[in-house]
């Protein structure tokens, strides 16, 4: 089994998102979570955007006891200088650094060469390296920049001492096999790759994020960036939640990571409690109804089995068990179950009798609680009159 390092970026790229600003204790508070949980490295954010975030990416340095603290810097030295000082207390200090390598953010965003590019690539690594052993460089846009033009700066950047490469897939826009086969090219065409990391960094435009971030391992990345309930600007960055579930369930890709799962919905909450944004309920591994069943079929499969409509076990993640919801799809084994859940144990004769109130209830409510299987338990003296 290979083990894939998890980069999380909650507290730089997720917190772009727009309205979701967090002060200092907050990211310390989250930071000292996501070092609890396993994350490998922590990017805490990008020390020279403003003195805020200098100086908690600082608080969080000193804070943090098992991951690799990193902080941001553009391929401009005052940024690679701010970030090595506010890196200065970390246990083990990275610097990621880099540029845009695609023909659009070389043409429009820097109004330059290629060739100009590149000797920035090269300049960028080399000063950082001056102040920190552990230097990652980033191809901003890697997704559309051509794997030759991407796999020079690549090597330009392994010759100058980088230690990871990352490839982002900063617009979200490939499609999973050419994301893979991105990789693949890389990992076949530039060389001294033995002691550096390929790393991922996938978002969410077209929904493709965690699908491309996991063709990228199978094709030969080590390293996931990826933030807690894929929060981040525009449509997010790839979940962490989801790329951690999907190795772990498929171990026959012989991959492994270092997160300890039974924390993700604890981290999960924490984080949309702190950032005020709300989990979309579906959404996989820690949204309110991913062990939830609410149809008859599905209801009575899980009862009698859990794993006919679960493939994952809920206290892998934290969730203290799936759930029944009742609602008017539900059947009589989800109303039995739910009785005997508070205290019930009904004769079959019972059940019929209660299921025809239950329906007639659950067709004027979205869903039957507890209070209301209280309420038809107590009226049953009089159901059974009619
Ligand atoms: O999406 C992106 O390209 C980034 C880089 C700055 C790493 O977030
Ligand atoms: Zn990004």
């Amino acid at each position: 089994m290979a083990k894939v390092h998890i980069f999380d970026t909650t507290l730089r790229d997720g917190e772009q998102v727009p309205g979701c600003k967090l002060n200092q204790n907050q990211k310390i508070k989250l930071a000292r979570q996501l070092d609890r949980l396993g994350v490998d490295i922590l990017e805490a954010g990008f020390p020279i955007s403003s003195p805020g975030d200098f100086s908690s990416v600082q608080a969080i340095a000193e804070t943090v006891k098992n991951s690799i603290v990193c902080g941001l810097s553009r391929a401009v030295k005052k940024d690679i200088e701010v970030a090595a000082e506010a890196l200065k207390k970390a246990k083990r200090p990275r610097i990621h650094t880099g540029i845009g390598t695609s023909d659009n953010h070389i043409k429009y965003k820097f109004r330059t060469t290629p060739d100009v590019v590149l000797e920035r690539v090269h300049e960028c690594v080399s000063y950082a390296k001056t102040f920190v052993e552990d230097v990652e460089f980033y191809a901003e846009d890697a997704g559309r920049t051509s794997n030759e033009f991407l796999a020079k700066a690549c090597q330009i950047a392994v010759n100058a001492g980088a230690t990871v490469l990352n490839i982002p897939d900063t617009t979200g826009y490939c499609l999973p096999h050419e994301y893979g086969e991105k990789i693949a090219y890389l990992v076949a065409n530039v060389t001294g790759l033995e002691h550096v990391h390929i790393s991922t960094h996938c978002h969410n435009d077209l929904g493709l994020a965690t699908a491309n971030s996991i063709y990228g391992v199978i094709n030969g990345a080590q390293q996931i960036e990826c933030t807690i309930n894929g929060i981040g600007e525009r449509a997010g960055n790839t979940s962490l939640e989801e790329c951690v579930m999907i190795l772990h369930q498929h171990k026959e890709l012989g991959f492994y990571t270092d997160i300890k799962t039974q924390l993700l919905l604890e981290t999960s909450k924490m984080v949309s409690e702190e950032m005020g944004m709300v989990v979309q309920p579906n959404k996989a591994i820690v949204g309110t109804n991913a062990f939830a069943h609410s149809s008859g079929i599905h209801q009575d499969g899980v009862i009698k089995e859990r794993s006919t409509y679960e493939i994952i076990d809920p206290a892998e993640v934290g969730v203290d068990k799936s759930s029944i919801v009742l609602t008017a799809r539900s059947g009589r084994a989800a109303l039995a179950f739910r009785l005997k859940e508070i205290g019930f144990d009904v004769t079959k004769l019972e059940l019929d009798a209660l299921y025809d109130r239950f329906l007639q209830l659950a067709d004027v409510k979205k869903e039957i609680d507890t209070d209301d299987l209280h309420f038809l338990i107590e009226s049953k003296e009089e159901i059974y009159a009619e």
